[in-house]
């Protein structure tokens, strides 16, 4: 069994979307959910299928960034997930877990990622660009926001959206795929990471 922590900051749906997945019952085990938020939604849903919450930053009772990656070790949490946490990981936990934090972003990368590109800002921007397809892709993380290896891709047509709002909820849906496939091929020994790409065998 592949042990995670997955990294929040909000509503959760792609947390939900890895513990509903029937694929995923028997390769991984959600060991935490975490987030930089005493109130964070996603919250609920770890407390439904009895999940342990921790929260990360300079709360009382919480764990400081400077002893994250201490314990997730302590965990012994073989991967890391971020779905939809807000702030930066720390350097000590980026060369701790190298190859093992990943990320899904809510449009293709390289493009629409980077500093503030979260959120609805990424669909407004796909949107004023004018570009006809966007996308999620699931990355690696490393030093700086959005700029590690990509792993695996979606690629959606948008070209008769409306509103931004419009691509936000196809890219979702898209997401809710993505993120429980990668996380599969991870479980499966089924990524391949070379100097210059990921492979993801069948
Ligand atoms: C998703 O769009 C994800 O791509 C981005 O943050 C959002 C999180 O949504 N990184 P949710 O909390 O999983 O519903």
């Amino acid at each position: 069994m592949l042990k995670v922590a997955v990294f929040v900051s909000g509503r959760g749906s792609n947390l939900r979307a890895i513990l509903n997945s029937s694929k995923l019952r028997n390769l991984i085990k959600v060991q935490a959910v975490i987030s930089n938020k005493t109130t964070c939604p996603a919250f609920k849903i770890a407390e439904e299928y009895s999940i342990s919450n921790y929260i990360v930053g300079n709360e009382e009772n919480s764990i400081s960034y400077n002893n994250i990656s201490e314990f997730l070790k302590s965990l012994e949490i073989d991967l890391v997930v971020l779905a939809g946490f807000l702030k930066m990981i720390p350097n000590d936990m980026i060369v701790d877990f190298r190859n093992r934090i990943i990320n899904i972003h809510p449009a293709l990368l390289p493009s629409f990622g980077g500093k503030g590109m979260y959120g609805m800002n990424v669909h407004q921007a796909v949107y004023n660009s004018s570009t006809q397809v966007s996308g999620a892709t699931v990355h690696f993380v490393d030093e700086t926001y959005d700029t590690g290896k990509i792993i695996s891709q979606r690629c959606i047509d948008i070209s008769d959206v409306g509103s931004p709002e419009e691509i936000s909820e196809r890219v979702l849906a898209v997401e809710h795929e993505l993120l429980p496939h990668v996380l599969e091929k991870f479980a499966l020994n089924k990524i391949i990471v070379g100097n210059a790409r990921v492979r993801v065998l069948p």
